[in-house]
């Protein structure tokens, strides 16, 4: 019998997936259940993104497209970027994919040979670690638990590149912690990353336009220009559009990496389409009401959990500043009981999938992320469920004994 190659068994389905799958299947079977597990945004883009999608249809070329990314994409982003304060990028630096997801994952291929480091710090978007494991790296984790505020300190991360990893992976505004780096913070990693110029610096920034409370986005690229020679942007319509499905993401950095990308895509993908071309031009173009209001609407929900957080005893939960997910340590439910099932609470896992059976409220346990103390919770959900959903989780709280 034929086997299957070793990198397979090193690829893992998303855990992320399962909690959803699970949660839909209890729907199915006529449960009342409110999600808080995937990361959607849950709104649609605005009329402008259709009219240009219609428009495209009855233009289509039928043909194959560039590799990098149509030339109106690619310009459409570059002039995206410059509104976040990212200047200086021509065509030659930036490349598109499927999604940010695929744009990480070639990036990843291009940059890490079988055995190279590749650092991160935990929470970490759950990708990161399989991406990393199907392309044979070693890990570096660099822990940052709820005690500092999720957040990486210059020390830490003078400790992780002193090791000279082939990469260091950042990710600002967080999923799944909803952290922010304000401008400060940044500029004292930027000065630990100029210290180290053999490592190559990803920055996955996909929820750059939904940061809150007038923080603002900062990226190494504005703390210390120079560092625009290693440092790789990655961007995404999904959260910010509202358009996931539509699977466009983005990179910007040295002509290098680009080009390996725009490589890795002719063997691939070939092109991103022409239709959904049209979209994301629009998007990125055409009026910004739609993600500026959400992003405020984001903001309300965010102090609506944080209320909730905030009035259960043992639950320590740094207050995000962006994206759309809050990340508390439940770790004080560790070892009780939720009196009336009777279920254990042995770790974040059982939590859950207690949490789901018997309140109808799916999570996502924090182990998916590397955080085993903690569970994620997505607040995207339909305005009128959060919450119901909320109460419930606090319920839940209080009946453990
Ligand atoms: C931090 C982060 N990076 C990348 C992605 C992938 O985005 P895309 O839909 O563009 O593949 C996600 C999606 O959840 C994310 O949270």
């Amino acid at each position: 019998m034929p086997q299957l190659a070793r990198r397979i068994g090193r690829a893992k389905p998303s855990a992320i997936m399962q909690v959803a799958e699970k949660a839909k299947r209890l729907k199915a079977e006529g449960r009342d259940i409110i999600s808080f597990s995937i990361g959607v945004p849950n709104f649609l883009p605005g009329d402008h993104v259709y009219a240009a999608v219609r428009d495209a249809l009855a233009k289509d070329s039928g043909q194959y497209g560039s590799n990098r990314g149509a030339d109106a994409l690619l310009d459409a982003f570059i002039e995206h970027m410059g509104k976040i304060g990212l200047t200086g990028y021509g065509r030659v630096n930036v490349a598109t994919g499927i999604g940010a997801k695929h744009v990480i994952y070639n990036i990843a291929e291009a940059l890490l040979d079988e055995g190279d480091t590749i650092a991160f710090p935990t929470p970490y978007w759950t990708s990161y670690l399989d991406i990393a494991e199907i392309v044979n790296a070693q890990i570096d984790l660099l822990p940052c638990p709820a005690s500092q505020d999720y957040k990486l300190t210059p020390a830490q991360l003078d400790a992780a590149l002193a090791k000279k990893p082939k990469v260091f992976l950042f990710n600002n505004p967080s999923n799944p912690t909803g952290m922010v780096y304000g401008k400060e913070e940044i500029d004292a990693l930027a000065d630990v990353v100029a210290k180290y110029p053999d490592t190559w610096i990803i920055t996955d920034d996909i929820y750059n336009r939904m940061v809150f409370d007038g923080l603002g986005y900062h990226n190494f690229v504005h703390a210390r220009p120079e560092l625009r020679d290693r440092v790789i942007f990655i961007d995404s319509l999904s959260k910010t559009y509202g358009m996931p499905g539509w699977r466009v993401g983005f990179m910007a950095g040295p002509e290098s990496v680009a080009q390996a990308v725009t490589t890795m895509n002719s063997n691939h993908i070939t092109n991103v389409p022409e239709v959904v071309t049209a979209a994301a031009v629009a998007a990125l173009s055409g009026p910004q009401d739609v993600p500026t209001q959400k992003c405020a609407e984001f903001q309300a929900k965010r102090d609506q959990v944080m209320a909730v957080m905030n009035a259960i005893p043992g639950v320590v939960c740094p207050r995000p500043q962006g994206a759309f997910y809050v990340f508390p340590d439940i770790s004080v439910a560790f070892g009780k009981t939720h009196a009336p099932s009777g279920l254990k609470i042995g770790n974040d896992m059982d939590f859950c999938s207690a949490l789901l059976e018997t309140k109808g409220v799916a999570c996502v346990p924090g182990s998916a992320f590397g955080e085993p103390r903690a569970l994620r919770i997505s607040y995207t959900c339909p305005t009128p469920q959060l919450a119901p959903g909320l109460q419930r989780f606090q319920e839940f709280f209080a009946e453990l004994v």
